[in-house]
């Protein structure tokens, strides 16, 4: 979708493509997302690329059609409220929650699925930019609502280089180091069935979060919807970048970083854990990195009964952020939160495309329901 630039945008553009812009990476965050529109109550048609364009209204709206395709998920499987339009997945990065969730999302409301990978079988292996790859591919949704884009690149840039590139929506699966908004808003979804509510609730991140942008998408839409408190918990090398406390600090969050995981267990209500992203990081820095625990039996014995375990997963079974035992706790809630995973994606494509299920007549859905 084309977004007018802001003067701030064009100038930074310009900056940007020069190889030594002399950015910060905070300041270019702050660049690129200064031109992207706010959600404001309004899904449709939209880009959704960063947490900061929702607000916690915005959010309401979200978690009020994720109650009812929760409904239809369960009681039917499918419905076609999304018939006609196209959801098109391009990966140019590894996925196995994101891709998959987003294409049994699609199938699950009706609608067509075309997957895009970046695996050697395209004109991008004849010099093709990946830019005029997803280019390419708007050329074929037809129609102004008639599709979306699901893009995930290992460039942070790149998301936003599309999305003014195309005329159709793009939703980022995943930007580099960036962000994952769509993961940030199971992840909020699920904790609020678990928990019913965020205020007065304490949430521990634990693991990479410089490289781990599931939390930074999750960590800003927590701060939204107004937890007491949240910890980062990882040593320095790890810990959440700059430019993502500047956001929480604008929105008036509390939150404390540590690498004591045993001092702050007790006070948890969500223990989010994310591993290592060892691809992102230089063979030199590899081998110098710490060492983090896993979440053993031990320490969940100082956790409160009612504790929610999360992780975006993949976990990596080389260096396992969880005891295989605390995979059978009660309070491991990870394969909830990837089936809220599909549940969430249903309600944002059902949202993007103008087709909301909260937006018919009774009559309407219930024609829906039948069909
Ligand atoms: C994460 C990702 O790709 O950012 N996975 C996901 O989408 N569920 C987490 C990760 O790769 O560690």
């Amino acid at each position: 979708m084309h977004t007018a630039m802001t003067p701030a945008l064009a100038e930074g553009a310009v900056l940007l493509n020069q190889p030594n812009s002399g950015l910060s990476l905070a300041d270019e965050a702050a660049l690129l997302d200064a031109g992207l529109p706010p959600i404001n109550g309004d899904f449709t048609g939209k880009d959704l690329l960063v947490a900061g364009q929702l607000s916690a209204a915005d959010l309401e709206i979200f978690f009020g059609e994720t109650d009812l395709m929760d409904h239809v998920e369960s009681d039917q499987g499918k419905v076609r409220l999304l018939g006609n339009r196209v959801v098109l997945n391009e990966f140019f990065e590894p996925s196995t929650r994101t891709d998959y969730s987003s294409r049994f999302a699609a199938i699950a409301l009706g609608a067509d699925v075309v997957v895009f990978n970046a695996d050697g079988s395209t004109s991008l292996k004849k010099g093709e930019t990946d830019l005029d790859t997803v280019v390419t591919m708007d050329q074929y949704i037809g129609g102004e609502l008639g599709g979306l884009h699901v893009i995930r690149h290992p460039d942070r840039r790149f998301v936003y280089e599309a999305a003014d590139a195309v005329e159709h929506p793009v939703i980022n699966a995943g930007n580099g180091a960036g962000e994952h908004v769509t993961q940030g808003m199971l992840d909020v979804v699920t904790i609020r069935r678990r928990l019913g509510e965020f205020a007065g609730k304490t949430v521990v991140f634990y693991g990479d979060m410089l490289k781990g942008r599931t939390s930074h998408s999750t960590a800003e839409l927590l701060a939204k919807l107004g937890v007491d408190k949240m910890f980062f918990v990882a040593p320095n090398a790890f810990q959440m970048p700059e430019e993502v406390l500047a956001k929480l600090d604008r929105l008036g969050a509390a939150y404390e970083m540590t690498d004591d995981i045993e001092g702050v267990i007790a006070d948890a209500d969500v223990l989010y854990r994310m591993r290592l992203q060892l691809e992102r990081f230089s063979e030199e820095e590899r081998r110098a990195m710490p060492r983090m625990g896993m979440v053993s039996p031990e320490l969940l014995e100082h956790a409160k009964e009612t504790l929610v375990m999360l992780h975006p997963f993949p976990e990596d079974s080389r260096i396992p952020d969880f005891h295989p035992a605390v995979r059978k706790d009660p309070r491991f809630a990870v394969w909830e939160q990837t089936r809220q995973g599909k549940i969430a994606r249903m309600a944002l494509f059902a949202l993007t495309l103008g087709r909301p299920l909260s937006g018919l007549s009774d009559l309407q859905r219930e024609r829906i329901l039948s069909a």
